[in-house]
């Protein structure tokens, strides 16, 4: 057996996928989630889909004593730290919980891996660091801005680790940076379940296909790009998953190369951008959309949205020079998943 995870948001979109491709490679995993965004059925069936049930404790990351009586029952390597609350409509509306449940959120969990002496962390950042790039593809010496309490609970974490890793240099602290995730697991059995009408592309297109909802609005249609419509870097979310695998392995090989003796770190603060390098524009998504799962996706053009920036893609380099990832799969193949768990899943993980 390898080494034992800690997976913060586990039952999450991202969370649950990642539980399958650890579980794949061998690591043995505690999933620690609130359910404020998520189900306990996606626990069910991600135990299904790996034939043996998965430990999971509800909680939340900003009560500390309950993280350390688990981390006081369990030896960890590692924490992935997927908890954290997306929505950027709601975090304008509501930044006291965005700053409370992300930053806080992160500096008790930090706190308690300091306790007991777990340095390694991959922490879930975004592309939404980078706000309006001034260049593409974004590399991650790009400058770093936000504009909504979202990105900036964001940004400040990644500032945390940066200071942190500055003070201990014991800490191996990954930070990577997510462009736009889509797509499901290939057995239609898990997949992004919005609790209300979504806010993002991918599933606003799917829910449209399967006829909960009318039409897709597009926000915009004059921008500088190839047919005015967004373009956005989207990536499969197994693909994703398996670069959290690849961080994985990089900090064990890290960790295994120094001398038992030597307390520093070789890591430190490590931002890397997981994302295709390639970039899609929201009308190449719907038409793909529409011929992969044989539906009409009616839409009509509307004013900009606020906040969105016209074109994002990363440079996914560093990716592959440091843990040998590189995402693999498909517009076409994050359309025809997406569309089969949003078929085989109407009401997502509520049945009823
Ligand atoms: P998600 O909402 O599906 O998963 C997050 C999980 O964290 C949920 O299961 C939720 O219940 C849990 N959670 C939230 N606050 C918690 C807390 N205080 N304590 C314990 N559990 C808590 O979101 P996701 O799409 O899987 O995203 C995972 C992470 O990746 C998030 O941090 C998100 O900000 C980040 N991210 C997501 C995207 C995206 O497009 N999905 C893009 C960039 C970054
Ligand atoms: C959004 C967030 C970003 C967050 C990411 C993942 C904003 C401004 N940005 O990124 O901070 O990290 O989600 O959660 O909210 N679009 C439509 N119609 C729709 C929905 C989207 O035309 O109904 C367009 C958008 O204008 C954009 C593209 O589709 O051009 C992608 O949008 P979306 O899926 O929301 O992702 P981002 O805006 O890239």
């Amino acid at each position: 057996m390898k080494n034992k995870i800690l997976v913060t948001g586990g039952a999450g979109y991202i969370g649950s996928h990642t539980c399958i491709a650890l579980h794949e490679a061998g690591y043995d995993i505690v999933v620690y989630d609130n359910l404020s965004n998520s189900s306990r059925e996606a626990i069910n069936r991600v135990s299904t889909l790996i034939g043996q049930s998965i430990e999971f404790i509800k909680g939340d990351t900003r009560d500390a004593e309950m993280l350390k009586q688990i981390f006081v029952a369990h030896q960890f390597f590692a924490v992935i730290h997927f908890a954290g609350l997306k929505a950027v409509g709601e975090s304008v509306a509501k930044p006291l919980l965005y700053y409370n449940n992300n930053v806080s959120g992160s500096i008790t969990l930090l706190e308690v891996m300091a306790e007991y002496n777990v340095k390694n962390l991959i922490f879930s950042s975004s592309a939404t660091v980078y706000g309006d790039p001034e260049t593409l593809p974004i590399d991650e010496n790009s400058k770093r801005s936000c504009t909504n309490p979202y990105g900036q609970s964001k940004l400040a974490v990644e500032h945390i680790l940066e200071d942190l890793s500055v003070s201990d240099q014991s800490w191996n602290l990954i930070s990577l940076r997510y462009f736009n995730p889509v797509g499901s697991h290939p057995s239609g059995q898990i997949g992004e379940d919005p609790n209300d009408i979504p806010n993002n592309l991918m599933p606003y297109i799917s829910q449209v296909a399967v006829g909960k909802l009318e039409k897709l609005s597009i926000f915009g249609n004059d921008y500088p790009t190839v047919d005015g419509t967004g373009v956005r870097d989207f990536i499969h979310v197994t693909d994703l998953a398996q670069g959290h695998v690849s961080a994985l392995n990089y900090l064990e090989q890290q960790a295994s190369s120094k001398s038992s003796s030597d307390t520093t770190s070789s890591v430190g603060f490590l931002p890397i951008n997981l994302g295709t390098g390639k970039g899609t524009s929201v009308l190449e998504l719907v038409s793909t959309f529409a011929k992969v799962s044989k539906q009409p996706i009616p839409y009509q053009f509307v004013a900009r949205r606020a906040g969105d920036v016209a074109s994002c893609y990363a440079s996914a380099d560093k990716a592959k020079a440091l843990l040998g990832w590189q995402a693999k799969l498909s517009i076409t193949d994050m359309c025809q998943d997406t569309w089969h768990w949003q078929s085989m899943n109407p009401n997502g993980y509520n049945e009823t």
